[in-house]
């Protein structure tokens, strides 16, 4: 089943240019216009929503914080992300115009539900994003979006977050199409941009060597620090997720922007740092600043790990390695930058010997409280 990779997440990873390509297609109608799998919410109580409110857990929560940039850019709506289980136990403010969506893989996360029952009966539409078909989360909701990531066997997630980074995408298309946000033309080119990932990722996927390679030389690190701006800052989130789950290393994603508020201070010789570099043909100021946070961390002796677009040589008289990956445009460019570090992670656990299928203390679904 492994198909001859050396583990399910392996082969995981490598399913990735096809779990996105799966989750894009047949979205839309003879009419090139956008559809959801199951919607029982009424079309005009998504037009009058005036706030989201994404919920879950771990990596799927990472990929709420990256629908949060997309859905507010492309729909001028107010989206907040929580971990499930901390929105349960508040006094959360939603009501009817809230669009609860609700991301999950297995679809049986308890955390999830349970806040997916409460937000319901506060009277929020839930929409679920979920890979398992017929699991309780979308049962309980009001409509779905499927990922079509396929079964994920791994306990560390890869694929599934790929695919719901893919369906928020959809999702702020879907309502900027319906609330009149976009033109037509402009939600065509931006599907456009869409399809074009999973050759996108495939590159990452086929360049993969010297991120191994660098994994392998890191095997005895006892700290990484990942840090990244706008949507390169769940992706470094998530980064650093992989390898606590993976390989037992303590890790820790900021926002880059947050440094000299303190994290700076963790900065010595020798320690790593991955940075995720956002575009320069993006928002020139974001992608000047985390280039001179690399030099600041650089110059108090960090060892910078660097993740960065194609020609861009700006970071390299600061970078110790740096990972290149395609070029695209910025709010799509965490399906491409977050596979180095998925398989830094996979390949840096291997190398300690460890079983990164099944590691220690975790299950795949975590079905209680
Ligand atoms: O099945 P879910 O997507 O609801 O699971 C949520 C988290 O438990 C899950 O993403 C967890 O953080 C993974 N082990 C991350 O690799």
């Amino acid at each position: 089943e492994k198909n001859g990779f050396r583990s399910f997440m392996d082969k995981e990873i490598h399913d990735q240019p096809h779990a996105v390509a799966d989750t894009l297609l047949g979205r839309t109608d003879i009419n090139g216009r956008l559809v959801l799998d199951d919607l029982r919410i009424d079309e005009s109580v998504l037009r009058s929503v005036d706030k989201i409110v994404v919920i879950a857990c771990g990596t799927a929560a990472y990929a709420g914080h990256v629908a949060k940039y997309a859905i507010e850019h492309w729909c001028r709506i107010p989206v907040e992300v929580e971990l499930a289980h901390e929105f349960r136990y508040r006094d959360p403010v939603v009501n009817s115009k809230t669009l609860v969506v609700a991301v999950s893989q297995s679809g049986e996360t308890m955390d999830t539900l349970m806040a997916v029952r409460h937000a319901r009966e506060q009277g929020a539409k839930v929409l679920a994003i979920v890979n398992t078909h017929g699991s309780t989360i979308p049962r309980e909701s009001d409509a779905v979006l499927y990922t079509h990531a396929g079964p994920e066997i791994a306990v560390a997630s890869t694929k599934a977050f790929l695919s719901q980074i893919t369906a928020a995408y959809l999702l702020g298309l879907y309502l900027a199409q319906l609330r009149g946000n976009k033109f037509a033309d402009e939600i065509a080119e931006i599907l456009d941009d869409l399809r074009e990932m999973p050759d996108k990722i495939q590159q990452v996927l086929d360049r993969a060597d010297h991120v191994r390679e660098t994994a392998r030389s890191m095997a005895d690190a006892s700290s990484v620090l990942f840090l990244g701006r706008h949507v390169g800052f769940p992706v470094a989130l998530e980064g650093a997720l992989k390898l606590k789950e993976l390989a037992y290393i303590h890790a820790e994603g900021f926002a880059a922007g947050e440094l000299k508020h303190g994290p700076i201070a963790l900065v010595e010789e020798g320690q790593p740092v991955f940075v995720v570099v956002p575009s320069p043909r993006g928002r020139d100021s974001l992608h000047s600043k985390v280039v001179s946070n690399i030099q600041e961390i650089r110059a108090r002796g960090a060892r910078t790990l660097v993740i960065a677009e194609d020609g861009d040589d700006a970071v390299l008289p600061f970078a110790d390695e740096v990972f290149f990956v395609p070029q695209s445009p910025t709010l799509l460019a965490p399906l491409l930058t977050v596979v180095p570090l998925q398989i830094f992670a996979c390949e840096l656990a291997t190398a300690r010997g460890l079983d990164v299928d099944q590691p220690r203390n975790l299950a795949k679904s975590v079905t209680v409280e």
